[in-house]
């Protein structure tokens, strides 16, 4: 299993978010193929249906960290909320700008670029409000982060957390995805690993033993690459599982958790979109249901509420 540096890691990351990709992500929400499509609204969907429990007075001040094109943030300003956000990507910072003011011209949006891991350029105890949407695999050191949330959250401020999770319903029921899924639980590996049986035997903990075998003949063959992928940008994403969301949180000091899930699925594939669309309504119909919390913990998203606790 190859390491990274931190330095390294923002370098891939800044260089990513930089890319010809954020064009797509403009357009992410609404223009993409289904499948992600389907998965982001639903990620969406679920961190307003915390923001609108949490009930904040109009003009509270909410903060986005990794606010991408800004779609999180319009819907949380369209509320009556003043909106601050932190970026790495230098591109992001206009299309979100442009985006929040062409929508929602009377709102308040303050979007920055800098680095999340770093110390957060605003006073202690500043927002009502955070929110980190699909941004925590991307960080090298995701636990200074959060105690930098911590920092400028006031006392009885919410915390928002949206995050892919490990071991998602669709991992399950093809044979690749499910292999990666047990290397997660038996190696606790620390990384995602793309479903490749190279992959898996290379950039996992496996690595110390079958990394030397990576530029054989055999291990590049159709066989071994099925899932592969090569990215220009050599950056690691952090794994999640719910336990590991939920004692981040509680290391920093927040407590009042709640769970809940987005989008269930059964495969990644195009063609079982139609039939992903009855598995997710279902599921989350049953997701809701007194004793069948559990099933959220086959979503391919978690969503995680803490607040930061009132020192009386
Ligand atoms: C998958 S996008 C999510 C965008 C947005 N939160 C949403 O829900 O649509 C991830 C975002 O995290 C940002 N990001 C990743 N690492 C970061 C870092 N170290 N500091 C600041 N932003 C970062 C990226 O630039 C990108 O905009």
């Amino acid at each position: 299993m190859k390491t990274i540096t931190k330095e390294q890691q923002l370098e891939a990351v800044s260089g990513w978010w930089n890319s010809d990709q954020i064009v797509k992500w403009d357009k992410q929400y609404d223009e993409w193929d289904s499948q992600t499509v389907r998965s982001l609204n639903r990620r969406l969907e679920k961190v307003l249906k915390f923001v609108d429990d949490i009930n904040l007075p109009k003009g509270a001040k909410a903060l986005e960290l990794g606010y991408g094109a800004g779609q999180t943030a319009l819907k949380i300003g369209q509320r009556g909320y003043e909106v601050h956000g932190v970026d790495v990507s230098e591109k992001f910072v206009e299309i979100a700008t442009t985006r929040c003011q062409k929508e929602d011209p009377t709102g308040k949006y303050y979007f920055k670029i800098g680095n999340i891991e770093s110390r957060l350029e605003y006073e202690d105890e500043t927002f009502d409000l955070v929110v980190i949407s699909g941004v925590l695999h991307y960080l090298y050191d995701y636990e200074a982060c959060i105690k930098e949330v911590y920092r400028v959250l006031k006392p009885g401020g919410h915390l928002i957390i949206a995050q892919r999770t490990a071991y998602a319903l669709n991992h399950f029921l093809s044979i690749r995805p499910f292999l990666c899924s047990c290397l997660y639980f038996f190696l606790r590996e620390k990384y995602e690993i793309f479903h490749s049986y190279k992959a898996m035997l290379c950039d996992s903990k496996l690595g110390v033993i079958f990394g030397r075998f990576e530029n054989t003949k055999f291990f590049n063959t159709k066989f071994m690459l099925k899932g592969h992928d090569v990215w220009k940008y050599k950056l690691k994403k952090n794994l999640f599982t719910i336990p590991k969301l939920k004692n981040l949180c509680k290391r920093s000091g927040f407590g009042s958790l709640k769970v809940d899930g987005a989008y269930y699925c059964i495969s990644e594939e195009p063609k079982y979109f139609d039939f992903n669309i009855k598995v997710d309504d279902f599921l989350e119909k049953m997701a809701n249901k007194k004793f069948l919390h559990f099933i959220r913990r086959l979503s391919r998203i978690t969503i995680v509420l803490s607040k930061k606790k009132v020192v009386s």
